[in-house]
């Protein structure tokens, strides 16, 4: 039922649009001032009186067309209120909901739409750091809320596996590196012989020689270089794969840097064509003078291409390969610039398209859990993150309940549940700091206490067994009944969080439902005996179930049967 629209499409005023009143419409924080109002300031201009004076006629006018799902109109203080009739509304939200199950906060909108989404793009030999937190997490959320609202999604691992640096690691490996320590190490082992390059080559600069040389044999595809580098890359990929698993997050390609590497010179060409690619040192870029930006930098006067040539190379690639809608880039805010020039780029180069492409910026992540951050010098690694959550979160399970059975398959989802959370229930752009006991908390506003939450239900659910009385919906009043309205409200803020891609719209609401529900619980008695008020109470504990349960899988967080 939407009542905004039914309100809207009741009331007319000369002049005004119907979207206009329907953009007007607002829920009152004070719910004893109705469960919708339309403030009539606004038109008192055009209609030449006062605003309780048309909120009055209104109402007058309204009272006896008023459709069933409105219980009465009411004039107040210049407002025009309007109650919904409850027991239809409970009836159709429970409804919904209880029919639905897990469909419940899906449609089809986005039906024969593309939308591919570059995220995590993790760099090939690098540490799968706390910094790709954010990118994994808020793409594979967008992700599989665009899938729920019926869009094609293609998820991009756009890997960093091309650069100078897979020269010198390739020279490290030569001088300081072992096979079997490299495999049995993996990702740090490359990091440590990576830093002992860097250490070295103060001392002795024609180690920079000798990685460029290096490199230059991977460009020219010779047999050593590359096989080298092929390992590497497998190497990475094992263990980022293993990150991957425990955080939900799949991609449909992995078409990285490299993959671009015979793709960028009809690019070139054609912005040279249309006049766009001036020589500068050199060099060649394009001019964004009169954008006020800086020059995009598209080769350098040694022939070699840039971050920015692959990226419009891959667009190119995308548009034709998946014609999409959109194309974003979860990519932190700090590449903002980055993205604005080659978006414009793009732009001058006269391709309409241009439009839908989207960085989706973020904010950074650092720790404040000193002992995290020690670990491996500088870098937090991701994996490092989860374990420890992990471990804390079977620590406070077995100290709230010792005996519980499967505790270390709850602990992982609990742990990594929490890291995800603490990536995906903030405003995407707000800089965050990691702690550890924070997202573990389970009376906060956390991944825990929503799923302590969701387990509730389900105990409920198990203690009371099946009570097939007709419901009664009478005893669904105060808190049940705003907890009924944030339901209602769930596929709505799904179709928000994808047009403003913000998972965290999804997070804060089931935030709010499981603060509800938990009121709701002891405020209630739920369980009295296989009565009509205990069947309405139950079906509202399933509700409240289904969509945390469904909020939470957009998130990537599993929930568990009992907590
Ligand atoms: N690998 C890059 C980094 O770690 C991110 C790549 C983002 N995607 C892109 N198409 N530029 O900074």
């Amino acid at each position: 039922m939407d009542y905004k629209k039914t309100i809207a499409e009741l009331i007319n005023i000369d002049g005004v649009s119907t979207e206009e009143i329907f953009g007007l419409i607002a829920v009152p924080q004070d719910e004893s001032m109705g469960d919708f109002a339309l403030p009539c300031f606004r038109f008192a201009k055009a209609l030449r009186k006062a605003p309780a004076v048309i909120a009055q006629d209104l109402a007058n006018d309204i009272a006896s067309k008023l459709p069933d799902c409105f219980e009465s109109v009411t004039a107040v203080n210049g407002y025009l209120n309007f109650k919904i009739s409850r027991l239809g509304f409970i009836a159709d939200t429970l409804d919904a909901v209880l029919s639905k199950g897990s469909a419940f906060g899906t449609s089809d909108k986005g039906a024969g739409k593309t939308i591919c989404i570059d995220y995590s793009s993790v760099n090939i030999a690098k540490p799968f750091h706390i910094g790709h937190l954010s990118t994994t997490a808020i793409g594979a959320a967008l992700y599989r809320i665009y899938k729920a609202l019926g869009y094609n999604v293609v998820g991009i691992n756009h890997l960093g596996d091309w650069g100078t640096q897979f020269g010198k690691l390739i020279v490290a490996y030569k001088r300081w590196g072992s096979k079997e320590y490299i495999e049995q190490h993996s990702i740090r082992a490359l990091l440590e012989i990576y830093v002992r390059f860097h250490d070295e080559a103060e001392k002795d600069p024609t180690l920079l020689e000798e990685g460029r040389a290096w490199f230059k044999k991977i460009e020219d595809g010779d047999e050593e270089a590359l096989s080298i580098f092929h390992w590497f890359k497998d190497i990475t990929m094992r263990e980022v794969q293993k990150v991957y698993e425990r955080l939900h997050v799949t991609f449909d390609s992995y078409a990285g840097e490299s993959f671009y590497n015979d793709k960028m010179e009809p690019v070139l060409e054609e912005l040279k064509a249309k006049g766009l690619l001036v020589e500068s040192d050199g060099a060649e870029v394009v001019n964004l003078d009169e954008y006020d930006m800086p020059p995009c930098l598209l080769k350098k006067a040694d022939g070699a291409t840039l971050y920015a040539t692959r990226d419009i190379a891959a667009a190119f690639y995308r548009k034709n390969t998946y014609d999409f809608y959109k194309c974003l880039y979860v990519v932190a805010y700090q590449q903002n610039l980055h993205f604005k020039q080659w978006f414009k780029v793009v732009e001058l180069m006269g391709y309409d398209w241009a439009k839908s492409l989207e960085h989706v910026a973020f904010g950074m992540v650092s720790l404040s859990d000193g002992t995290l951050s020690t670990r491996h010098g500088k870098v937090v690694f991701l994996e490092d993150v989860m374990n420890a959550c992990v471990q804390r979160a079977k620590e406070i399970i077995e100290e709230k309940n010792p005996n519980t059975e499967g505790a270390d398959e709850i602990a992982e989802k609990v742990g990594v549940g929490a890291v995800i959370f603490s990536a995906v229930s903030n405003g995407r752009i707000k800089d965050i700091t990691f702690s550890m006991d924070r997202v573990l908390n389970f009376d906060g506003e956390t991944s825990p206490y929503i799923q302590y939450t969701h387990a509730r239900c389900m105990s409920v659910l198990k203690k009371a067994g099946n009570n097939v009385s007709a419901p009664d919906y009478t005893c669904l009043d105060g808190t049940a009944f705003s907890l009924l309205k944030l339901l209602d409200r769930f596929p709505a803020v799904v179709e928000q969080a994808g047009e403003k891609y913000e998972p965290s719209f999804i997070a804060r609401h089931i935030i709010d439902i499981a603060e509800h529900y938990n009121k709701f619980y002891f405020d209630n008695r739920i369980i009295s005996g296989g009565d009509g008020a205990e069947r309405a109470k139950l079906m509202l504990t399933e509700a409240t179930m289904t969509v945390i349960n469904s909020g939470m899988k957009m998130l990537g967080i599993e929930c568990p049967d009992k907590m």
